[in-house]
C-alpha cells in the first residue's frame, strides 16, 4: 500500500487539495480531523464537558459508548457516530473549537490511533491531519507538510464560511485561526510539527491547480506509484 502523510495547519488547503489528488490518483482520501470532530460532537451531545480535568470521563464514554465508523461513498468520506452519518454536523465552528480542545487529550489520540493505522494498512491513502507523518504513519512512503501564511489561510476559511452563508468577519476568523494554530502546535501530545523528513509545500502564492499538480508530481516521483 502507498501511504502519503499530509500534515499542516488549519486553512492550508490540505483537505481540498488532498481530495483532488486522491481522486486523480485513485487513492483513498482520509480526513482524520473528521474523527476528532466526531468525538467532540459525541461528547457535546452527551453533555460531557471537553476539558482536560474531565479526561477520564471522556475516555470512558468514548471507549464504552461510541461506535465510530468511516466509509467512502462515491469518493467522499463519511463518518458515522453510532450509525448516524454526522459528516455535515461536524462542520460547525462550535465543533471546530471543540475538536481542537479534545484533540489535546492523550487518551483521545490513543483512541483514534489504531483506527487511522488500520485504514492506511488496507488502502493507498492520502491521510490528512496534524500528526500523520510524526506519529500515525512514521514510515509513510512520502510526507508532505503543507502550509500558507496565517492571513491567507484565514482569508480562505473566511471565503468558505461566507459561501456557506455564515455571518463572520475576516478579523474574527484570523483570531480563530491563530488560536487553533496555537492550540495545535503547543499541546503536549503529538503537537502539529513538520516531520524532519517531510517536504514543505507553502501554498501562499500557489493556485489550487498548481498545488494539486505539485503534489501529484511529488507523489509520483517519490513512491512506487507510477512504476
Ligand atoms: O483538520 P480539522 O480542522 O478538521 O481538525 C479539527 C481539529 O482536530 C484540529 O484543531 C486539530 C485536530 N486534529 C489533530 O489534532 N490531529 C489530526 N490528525 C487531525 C486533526
Amino acid at each position: 500500500m502507498i501511504n502519503v502523510a499530509l500534515d499542516g495547519p488549519v486553512g492550508a488547503g490540505k483537505s481540498t487539495v488532498a481530495r483532488e489528488c486522491a481522486k486523480r490518483l485513485g487513492f483513498v482520501y482520509v480526513d482524520t480531523g473528521a474523527l476528532y470532530r466526531s468525538c467532540a460532537l459525541f461528547c457535546i451531545r452527551n453533555n460531557v464537558e471537553i476539558d482536560p480535568g474531565n479526561e477520564e470521563k471522556i475516555s470512558e464514554i468514548l471507549n464504552s459508548d461510541l461506535d465510530l465508523e468511516f466509509d467512502i461513498v462515491d469518493g467522499i468520506q463519511h463518518v458515522y457516530v453510532n450509525g448516524e452519518d454526522v459528516s455535515d454536523q461536524i462542520r460547525t465552528r462550535e465543533i471546530s473549537k471543540a475538536a481542537s480542545d479534545i484533540s489535546a487529550l492523550p487518551s483521545v489520540r490513543r483512541f483514534l490511533l489504531d483506527r487511522q493505522r488500520e485504514i492506511a494498512a488496507k488502502n493507498n491513502v492520502i491521510m490528512d491531519g496534524r500528526d500523520i507523518g510524526t506519529v500515525i504513519l512514521p514510515n509513510a512512503d512520502i510526507k508532505i507538510f503543507i502550509t500558507a501564511r496565517p492571513e491567507i489561510r484565514a482569508k480562505r476559511r473566511y471565503d468558505e464560511l461566507k459561501a456557506k452563508g455564515h455571518d463572520v468577519t475576516l478579523g474574527e476568523i484570523l483570531v480563530e485561526v491563530n488560536k487553533r494554530d496555537f492550540n495545535d502546535t503547543h499541546r503536549k501530545e503529538a503537537p502539529l510539527v513538520q516531520a524532519p523528513d517531510a517536504i514543505l509545500l507553502d501554498t501562499s502564492e500557489l493556485t489550487f491547480e498548481e498545488t494539486v499538480e505539485g503534489m501529484i508530481e511529488l507523489i509520483g516521483s517519490l513512491t512506487e506509484y507510477d512504476k
